[in-house]
């Protein structure tokens, strides 16, 4: 198992946000979690990812484990350099900074010059756009086009996890195609990925096994053909 959450209670104060929630990613996955506004899917991902604390929210039990070894508590700069990147909700660029140099974020820990150019290349393969704005200041891209940025830098250090918070909301259908598309080539070369999406229709299709989450807990889990057919995902989820 590459991420194994067991047991993870998590409070924003008086809140429960979740109770006693386990999942996994093995290697070489794309994993969806589904549910409704409130659920605690981002609270998932930041639990994992580090950046609960600011948040306000804090772990009160369970473990996290990163390739057999405990990445509880450990900063997101700590958990980067491990291979565990985040694309938070809400596609955060830094507005006032070049595309180029968003990108070279990315790779600060690095301090490599080499590397975060090889990075870089890598990121314009992946979504050319980004190539011709490489210039431009981030806060004057589209939605879109701040989504694929958002998902370039934390591709810079080629993570051997990268966790999406609803990386299509607020898209065209076209750029969610794309997102989409981009998302399963990244898998291919090698990055297990842990989705969270609104868009539960695409997130099913593009994943190997999924989470489903009501208030506060995991209702349903599966591989994608149980959880495509199951009729309650159906019904609620796929419209059906
Ligand atoms: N920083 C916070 N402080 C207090 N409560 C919070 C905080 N963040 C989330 N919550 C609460 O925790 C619960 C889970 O929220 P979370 O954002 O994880 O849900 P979600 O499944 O991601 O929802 P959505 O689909 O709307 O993004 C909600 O009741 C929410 O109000
Ligand atoms: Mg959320």
């Amino acid at each position: 198992m590459l991420l194994e959450a067991r047991d993870l209670t998590v409070c924003y104060g008086a809140l429960r946000a979740l109770d006693q929630v386990s999942f996994n990613v093995d290697e070489g996955e794309i994993v969806a979690m589904i549910g409704p506004n409130g659920a605690g899917k981002s609270t998932a991902l930041n639990a994992v990812s580090g950046v609960l604390d600011a948040k306000g929210g804090t772990i009160e039990s369970g473990k996290i484990f990163f390739d057999g070894e405990s990445v509880k508590g450990l900063r997101t700069d700590q958990l980067v350099k491990k291979g565990i990147s985040l694309v938070p909700e809400g596609r955060r660029v830094f507005p006032t900074m070049t595309v180029w140099e968003n990108l070279e974020m990315g790779a600060y820990t690095l301090n490599n010059r080499r590397s975060t150019e090889e990075g870089i290349k890598r990121v314009f393969g992946l979504f050319p756009q980004l190539r011709e704005r490489a210039k431009q200041k981030a806060g004057t891209l589209s939605s879109g086009e701040q989504q694929m940025l958002a998902l370039g830098r934390a591709l810079m250090l080629t993570p051997r996890l990268l966790m999406a918070d609803e990386p299509s909301l607020g898209l065209s259908p076209n750029f969610v195609d794309l997102i989409f598309d981009r998302l399963v080539e990244i898998n291919k070369g090698g990055t297990s990925i842990l989705l969270v999406e609104q868009n539960a229709r695409m997130a099913l299709e593009v994943c190997h096994r999924g989470y489903v989450f009501e208030i506060g807990t995991i209702a349903l889990e599966g591989k994608q053909a149980s959880l495509v057919e199951d009729e309650r995902v159906q019904e609620v989820f796929l419209g059906g």
